[in-house]
């Protein structure tokens, strides 16, 4: 009998349709595994489970999974796995590095001109009828060349970033766990800061790009927000709980900080209230990774994942596991 596989939302068709070739697979319905309660009620018949990025993957929704052998989740950020607890079940654990890069890369660059140039309010002025006249003092803007941008958080897509905000006139610094390469810094001509609240106090531009982790969990809390610059900018895109929403509404309605873009959420999907009136914020929908392109080589590398371990295929061939 063929083996059964769980994807837990529909996905791009052509990676459902690669799965099928190998094993029987089961789709979930949009959220219905965003609960644990779910997830252990139905996961014990499965051999590979595809898990979004929402799912919790949780010890005891592992210890329902009595014939599961891999997770290969949606994603490349993996806090939603218990990865101690999958090594104890003996399960592996995959992710998908490198083929998000460039959608987060360029997603994040939009982001930093849209609120550095006012985008949003200014589609709503004009959506409005305000739009009565050319205005000379009309949404005065900060422009990103010779501006600083300050990465927290250099592997892959801050590496990305900083490549493209280079191109865009502007001085990189970075602090990241481990310094990078020196050859890597020459490249990108970043410069290290062992401090991250260095950074926060000389970035026009502060760009999160750190997975997240006991050390990064609130990492941008309310003292770091106060010695921002008043005109600096903080764009999110790694994930919610990197920043104190709360902290951070309390700092845009005060004028503390200049302005914000947040793909990623504390509580996702909910949104601090205090941050739908923040003024020059731009909320998007955890969508950093959303091209059809990127949507699909992430699930084909998941996909490949799942087919390599069910096919019994030696670890070395699967590079992207996290979790052998
Ligand atoms: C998206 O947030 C991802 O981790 O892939």
């Amino acid at each position: 009998m063929a083996k059964r596989v769980l994807v837990t939302e529909p996905i791009i068709p052509s990676v459902i349709e690669e799965l099928q070739k190998h094993f029987t697979i089961d789709v979930g319905e949009r959220g219905r595994y965003n609960s644990e309660e779910q997830l252990k009620k139905d996961i014990s018949p499965y051999h590979a489970i595809l898990p979004m990025l929402s799912n919790p993957i949780t010890q005891s929704v592992l210890s329902e999974a009595t014939n599961l052998e891999v997770v290969a989740n949606h994603a490349v950020g993996y806090n939603n796995i218990d990865l101690e607890a999958a090594k104890k079940h003996g399960i592996k654990v995959a992710n998908t590095p490198g083929v998000l890069t460039d959608s987060c890369a360029e997603f994040t660059l939009g982001l930093m001109l849209a609120v550095a140039r006012r985008f949003y309010d200014a589609q709503q002025y004009l959506l409005d009828g305000k739009f009565e006249s050319w205005e000379p003092l009309g949404f005065l803007g900060m422009e990103l060349k010779n501006k600083t941008l300050g990465i927290i958080g250099m592997g892959r897509i801050g590496q990305g970033v900083a490549k493209r905000a280079r191109a865009m006139g502007m001085n990189i610094i970075y602090h990241n766990r481990n310094r990078v390469e020196k050859k890597t810094e020459k490249t990108l001509e970043a410069t290290y800061y062992s401090s991250h609240k260095k950074l926060a106090e000389i970035s026009d531009f502060l760009t999160l790009h750190c997975p997240l982790t006991e050390e990064t969990q609130q990492l941008i809390d309310a003292e770091i927000l106060s010695i921002m610059p008043n005109h600096a900018i903080l764009i999110n895109t790694s994930r919610g709980p990197v920043v104190d929403e709360s902290a951070l509404a309390n700092a845009l309605h005060n004028n503390s900080i200049g302005g914000a873009a947040l793909d990623v959420f504390e509580n996702e999907p909910e949104v601090h209230p205090k941050l739908h009136s923040a003024p020059n914020c731009l909320l998007t929908p955890h969508m950093a990774s959303a091209s059809y392109k990127t949507r699909e080589d992430i699930g084909m590398l998941s996909a490949n994942a799942i087919i390599k371990v069910l096919n019994g295929k030696p670890i070395s061939e699967i590079p992207n596991l996290i979790q052998p």
